[in-house]
């Protein structure tokens, strides 16, 4: 039998590199995800996380082995690691972004062990995505992850799971199944594949030699209709794959879906022509690095999903953690997924790195139906025929299901993939030389905003998205957009604002909104809910010769009405004329001139939001324009009692209608009661308006409570159950 057990707990972290003979006392006890040190929010050198650690695992084998083999698996430790069990070296691996085994076995004792991972941090110039300068930053620590896994001597490495014809009236399902035979004889086993939610189970029988392995395909030929895995509706299967009978076991999911981009210029999903729109997400967050644990990966597919209604993630520029893939096939988030890199191609065992990437993103992730492209170029690097050659090469045969893509930005890039995927910064959309043409990148460094911006800025940013949107949707020949970025992210001296942030977000760090991510989030379909944002602040005197004249306001609705205080301003139908191709383009309001004037009394907004007639949604925004409350919002009411589960604690500063106030700039504090610990700046000194912290469960579960104070404003509370 399988056993797989978290081994998360009781980790003794040193930031320093020690040898086994320094006592525990010289650790901390920490649990994983762990980022190897706790930042601010900004303005830190990438420095402070370049250096080399050491983490200590003590443990007795919490079950007997039976005559398995042991292994210790990590999802991801940044960035080269040697493991050492009780004194000998069980292995090393460079790279940050994918996961990696060390059979450990021959080293084990039978009661305590000592586990030790030397931890190099540093930006390793051997190692992509480093060589050159990055604009990103790659957190140090054990930040994914880690398992403790027993299997037999003979067992399942990999499965692949292939639906066939998904469109026609006779699906069909293929399942890969890649078993290893570790002992010193030939064994004969049976695969079993179940099809649980359909009833239905394939049989084989292999013969695999001694220190071997044998892979077998096992079809499902005649099976019931299966629904399509769409965005809608994104349909997921359970499979079982044991070995004789209930034997070494191991659980998937598979969606039946149809992807293709085609040489018509479109992608088709299930037969269907979809206009990808969606945004760039990197995996770092304020603080905590990349050491997010599920909950807070899952929230970020979330946001992109229903906050900001993409239906296209791409994930720039590394394999991102399967926590956060498994939602996006839960909620039908389409996924582009790319090997680590950027601009920079090194040596030829650089380039070896790059190739064992392809394959390890590829094989950790090809049984997720939202990936419908592998990225398999090193993000903006010149053309490199023989590299991408191998690359693509390697993708196709190990995934036959899927294109592949390879993200540019230079025209006339040699195109070796299956997909022109081409970063646009012209302002507009290019004309495409070559179809398939996906637009992976666009505005970012191009329009820089902050959420203190003024209110100009601010719409001028989100107008760039909208145009650009609307210019790939107009064009037959573009799949697509997907826009740099979703969030504001922490980055390299060499890129961003002074505080080294890169401001590209439609969202800040917190993933809190700006204006740009109105765009997105208009585009969200009526029936599921009713959008309606002004991108204003609505002040008198913030724009240039003051007043609010066009007022743009993004919504699905398909007419709005505006009042100004008393005055009933108009009824305005979207502005098909300059973004009609969107499906849903903003609203451009002209003429609130006469309703405000300098020295004059300033009133009230109060958009009113139509659907077929009827009024569905109504925005006010407070002429007053003074804080009203400080609000504590809590991203879940439940933790878990593990001692690594995390949530957003957001706080906002707001008008008496509850919008954020993007110029109060004032110091924040707070208390927390309860098992759990905040994880960020406190007091918080805030600027625009939102913010956020971490709460961070403790392994008790009780109830936590939060207190939130600033000037001149009741403090604010939010509780939280750990459970
Ligand atoms: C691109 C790059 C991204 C990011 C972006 C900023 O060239 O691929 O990683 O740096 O520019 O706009």
């Amino acid at each position: 039998m399988r056993t797989i057990l978290s081994f998360n707990d009781d980790w003794l972290y040193c930031p320093r590199e020690l040898d086994d003979r320094e006592p525990d006392s010289a650790f901390e006890t920490v649990t994983l995800p762990h980022t190897n040190i706790v930042l601010p929010h900004h303005n830190f050198d990438n420095d402070e996380y370049q250096f080399i650690s050491t983490y200590r695992q003590r443990f007795t084998l919490p079950e007997p082995r039976d005559g398995r083999r042991v292994t210790i698996d990590f999802d991801g430790a940044m960035i080269a690691c040697t493991v050492f069990l009780n004194g000998q070296n069980v292995g090393s691996h460079g790279g940050g972004f994918t996961p990696f085994s060390f059979d450990i076995t021959d080293s084990l004792y039978n009661g305590e062990n000592v586990l030790t991972v030397r931890l190099d941090s540093t930006e390793r110039v051997d190692i992509p995505p480093y060589g050159y300068v990055v604009d990103y930053l790659t957190f140090g620590g054990i930040y994914r992850d880690v398992w403790l896994r027993y299997v037999e001597p003979i067992h399942i490495k990999q499965i692949f799971v292939k639906p066939r014809d998904v469109l026609s009236d006779a699906q069909r399902l293929e399942v890969d199944v890649y078993v290893i035979n570790q002992s010193g004889q030939a064994a004969t086993t049976q695969i079993q594949v179940d099809l649980t939610d359909v009833g239905q189970r394939a049989v084989e029988t292999i013969t695999i030699p001694a220190r071997g392995e044998q892979a077998a395909t096992l079809r499902f030929d005649s099976l019931p209709p299966m629904a399509l895995w769409t965005p809608e509706n994104p349909a997921l299967y359970a499979l079982s794959v044991s070995l004789n009978g209930d034997g070494d076991t191991v659980e998937t999911r598979c969606g039946f879906r149809a992807a293709h981009f085609s040489e018509d210029g479109n992608f088709y999903l299930n037969g269907q022509p979809l206009k990808l729109r969606g945004l760039n997400r990197h995996q770092t967050y304020p603080y905590i690095g990349a050491a997010a644990p599920a909950r807070l990966q899952r929230q970020d597919a979330d946001i992109l999903k229903y906050e900001l209604g993409c239906n296209i993630v791409r994930t720039s520029h590394y394999p991102q953690s399967p926590h956060f893939l498994d939602r996006c096939d839960e909620i039908g988030l389409l996924v582009f997924e790319e090997i680590p890199g950027w601009q920079f191609i090194g040596d030829e065992d650089w380039k070896a790195l790059s190739l064992r990437d392809v394959e390890a993103m590829i094989v950790r992730d090809r049984n997720h139906p939202s990936i419908i492209l592998w990225g398999v170029r090193i993000n903006e690097s010149l053309d490199d025929t023989g590299l991408y050659t191998a690359t693509n090469a390697l993708a196709h045969q190990l995934d036959p299901t899927r294109q592949t893509g390879g993200v540019r930005n230079f025209r006339g890039s040699e195109f070796l993939e299956d997909v022109y995927t081409y970063n646009d910064f012209s302002n507009m959309i290019i004309e495409p030389e070559q179809t398939p043409h996906l637009v992976t990148e666009f505005s970012g460094h191009m329009y820089p905003t902050k959420t203190w911006d003024q209110e100009e800025r601010a719409t001028e940013h989100a107008l760039r998205h909208t145009r650009i949107q609307n210019a790939a949707a107009a064009n037959p020949r573009v799949a697509g957009a997907i826009g740099w970025c979703a969030f504001d992210y922490n980055t390299h001296e060499e890129f961003g604002s002074g505080d080294r942030i890169c401001y590209h977000g439609v969202m800040d760090i917190f993933r809190l909104p700006k204006f740009a991510a109105y765009l997105y989030e208009s585009q969200i379909s009526p029936d599921v809910r009713p959008v309606l944002r002004a991108s204003t602040y609505w002040t008198m005197g913030d724009r240039s010769e003051g007043g609010n004249d066009p007022l743009i306001v993004f919504s699905n609705c398909d007419e709005i009405e505006v009042f100004v205080g008393p005055f009933r301003h108009g009824r305005f139908q979207p502005d098909r004329a300059a973004y009609g191709s969107l499906p849903h383009p903003p609203f451009t309001v002209p003429g609130l001139a006469m309703h405000m004037t300098w020295g004059r009394e300033f009133h009230d907004l109060r958009i009113v939001g139509y659907r077929n007639g009827t009024g569905v949604a109504e925005a006010l925004y407070d002429g007053e324009g003074l804080p009203r409350a400080l609000v504590l919002t809590p991203g879940s009411a439940e933790l878990h009692a593990d001692g690594a589960d995390m949530t957003w604690l957001w706080f906002r500063i707001v008008d008496k209608y509850g919008n954020r106030l993007p110029y109060a700039t004032q110091p924040v504090s707070f208390e927390i009661e309860g098992p759990a610990d905040l994880i960020g700046e406190n007091p918080f000194a805030l600027v625009g308006g939102q913010a956020g912290l971490f709460v961070k469960a403790r392994r008790e579960p009780g109830t936590v409570t939060i207190t939130a104070r600033t000037m001149r404003l009741e403090p604010a509370t939010a509780t939280i159950e750990i459970v």
